[in-house]
C-alpha cells in the first residue's frame, strides 16, 4: 500500500447502521422501570424519547436504513479518513502497522454528531420542540446544539458544572450553534435543587445531570430528552465508523488483528468495534480492547448488576457494569470518561469475554497523547488519549514479539478544547487516582437485588 491515508467517496458512506442486537452471544436483559422494578415498555420511554428511537433500542433487525436527510448531513464531514500512523510506528520501532480511524473531523470535533444528527432528525419528525441533555466535557452538548440548530430544533444543555468553569470554549460552541447551556446542578429542577441543598458546592457529575434533563424533557410536553451514550440506539449510529473501517482496511489490503479504543459510555468504542464483534463472534480472530481510567474503572472494577443511570433514579435501571449511580468523580481526572455505568450491549461482551477491558492512569495517559501529537500531529482528546495508550502498549508488545499486528485505534476525536488538561499535564499537575473497590461496595450495598426479583 502506497496511500498513507484511505479515503472513501461519498456514495461508499454505509446506507445502513448495523445493529448487534440479533448476533449478541446470550440475551441482553431489559431495562427495568425506576418505580416498579419490572421492564419497561415503550409506553414508559414514550415521553422522553420519540417512537422511531424507541424502536430502535429494541430493534432485532440485523441492519437499520440511514435516512436520507440524516445522509445528506453527514456528508458534511463523513467519509473520515483513515490514517496508517507511519510516523508513530516509527517512533515506537515496531513491526505493528497501526491505523487510526479519525473522527476529529466533525464539525464539533468528535464521534458525537454521529448519533446527535440522527436523535435530532427523528425528533424533528415527531414534532418534538426543544431536546434537553447532559453534557460533561462539552463534546456531546457541541454535538447535538450542532445537530439540532440544523434542524431548527431548541436544545438545552445542562452541563456539569466543573467542566462549565473549566472548558468556557465547548460552552462557546454550543452558544454559537444557538444552544442553551446552564451549569449543573441548577435551581431550575427539583433534581438539581435536592443535589444543591446536599452539597452547594458539588462540582456536579453526569449522573446528577442526567436526572436534571430527563425532568425538564418529562415536564414538559414539547420537548423531550437525547442521550450521547450508553443505549442502544445510540451505539447502533455510532457503527458508521466501524463499517467504514472495514471498507478502508480492505482497500489497504490489511486485516485488523487489533481495535483499540476509550470508553466513556461505550458509544464510540461500540461503533468503532461491534462490526469486528460480529466477525469475532463469527469465528475470526480479533483482539478487541476497551481502555478506561483508573479513575473511573467501571468495567474493569465494577459490579455487573442492575443499576439506574442517574443520580435522582429517574432513568430506567439497566444492566450494566457500575460504580454506583452516586459515584462523583475525581475533580482532578482530565478527561471525560467519566460515567459509573457503561452501555449494556457492551457490558455484556465484556461480561461473555468477546471483550476485553483495561484501566490506564491519566499521567501515562497524556504521556502517549504527547508521543502521538508529536509524531502524527493531531492533540487528541483526553478520552481518544487512552485509546492511543492501549494501542501502543500492543505495539510495544508486537517490537517485543516481532508479530506484525494491524492494529486500529478509535480516534474519537480532538483535544484543541482540551488544553488546559495539557497545560496540567505538562505542569506536573494531574495526579493519578485509583478508584478503591470498597467504594463501589460500599455504593452498590443498598441497592436492592432487582435481577433476583424478575426470576
Ligand atoms: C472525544 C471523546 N471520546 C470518547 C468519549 C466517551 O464517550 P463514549 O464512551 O460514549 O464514546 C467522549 C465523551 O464525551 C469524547 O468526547
Amino acid at each position: 500500500m502506497d496511500d498513507n491515508k484511505i479515503f472513501l467517496s461519498e456514495k461508499e458512506i454505509p446506507k445502513a447502521w448495523y445493529n448487534i442486537q440479533p448476533d449478541l452471544p446470550a440475551p441482553l436483559l431489559p431495562p427495568l422501570n425506576p418505580k416498579t422494578g419490572k421492564p419497561i415498555g415503550p409506553e414508559d420511554l414514550a415521553p422522553i424519547f420519540p417512537m422511531e428511537i424507541i424502536k430502535q433500542e429494541v430493534s432485532q433487525e440485523r441492519w437499520i436504513e440511514i435516512p436520507d436527510e440524516v445522509m445528506d448531513v453527514y456528508k458534511i464531514w463523513r467519509p473520515t479518513p483513515l490514517h496508517r500512523a507511519v510516523h508513530l510506528e516509527k517512533a515506537l520501532g515496531t513491526p505493528a502497522r497501526i491505523y487510526y480511524k479519525n473522527e476529529s473531523v466533525s464539525p464539533p470535533g468528535s464521534h458525537k454528531p454521529n448519533t446527535a444528527v440522527a436523535q435530532a432528525y427523528y425528533n424533528k419528525m415527531e414534532g418534538t420542540k426543544r431536546i434537553c441533555t447532559e453534557t460533561g466535557a462539552g463534546q456531546w452538548g457541541s454535538a447535538l446544539s450542532f445537530a439540532c440548530n440544523l434542524f431548527g430544533l431548541e436544545c438545552t444543555v445542562y452541563m456539569v458544572k466543573v467542566s462549565y468553569e473549566q472548558k468556557p470554549y465547548r460552552k462557546s460552541l454550543m452558544h454559537v450553534w444557538g444552544a442553551e447551556v446552564h451549569p449543573s446542578p441548577t435551581n431550575l429542577t427539583n433534581a438539581g435543587k435536592s443535589f444543591l441543598e446536599k452539597d452547594p458546592n458539588t462540582p456536579g457529575s453526569l449522573g446528577m445531570a442526567i436526572s436534571e434533563a430527563v425532568e425538564d424533557a418529562a415536564t414538559h410536553d414539547d420537548a423531550k430528552y437525547s442521550l450521547g451514550s450508553v443505549l442502544n440506539h445510540v451505539l447502533l449510529h455510532q457503527t458508521i465508523m466501524g463499517l467504514e473501517i472495514k471498507k478502508q482496511l480492505e482497500i489497504a489490503g490489511d486485516k485488523a488483528d487489533v481495535i483499540v479504543g476509550c470508553v466513556g459510555g461505550g458509544s464510540n468504542f461500540a461503533g468503532f468495534s461491534f462490526p469486528f464483534v460480529k466477525d469475532k463472534l463469527a469465528g475470526e480472530d480479533i483482539e478487541i480492547i476497551a481502555i478506561e481510567p483508573t479513575s473511573c474503572p467501571t468495567l474493569t472494577k465494577g459490579m455487573y448488576r442492575y443499576d439506574f443511570g442517574d443520580v435522582a433514579q429517574m432513568t430506567p435501571l439497566l444492566k450494566m457494569y457500575t460504580l454506583g449511580h452516586n459515584f462523583v468523580p475525581s475533580p482532578i481526572h482530565a478527561g471525560g470518561l467519566r460515567y459509573h455505568g457503561d452501555a449494556p450491549l457492551l457490558c455484556l461482551l465484556v461480561n461473555k469475554g468477546v471483550i476485553s477491558a483495561r484501566a490506564y492512569h491519566q499521567n501515562p495517559t497524556f504521556e502517549a497523547a504527547l508521543l502521538f501529537a508529536k509524531t502524527e500531529g493531531i492533540i487528541p482528546a483526553p478520552e481518544t488519549a487512552h485509546a492511543i495508550k492501549g494501542a501502543i502498549d500492543e505495539a510495544m508488545k508486537c517490537k517485543e514479539t516481532g508479530e506484525e499486528k494491524c492494529i486500529t485505534i478509535g480516534f474519537s476525536g480532538h483535544g484543541h478544547f482540551d488544553l488546559s488538561a495539557y497545560d496540567n499535564y505538562l505542569a506536573g499537575n494531574l495526579e493519578d487516582y485509583t478508584y478503591p473497590k470498597e467504594k463501589i461496595e460500599e455504593a452498590l450495598a443498598e441497592l436492592p437485588d432487582y435481577e433476583a426479583s424478575l426470576k
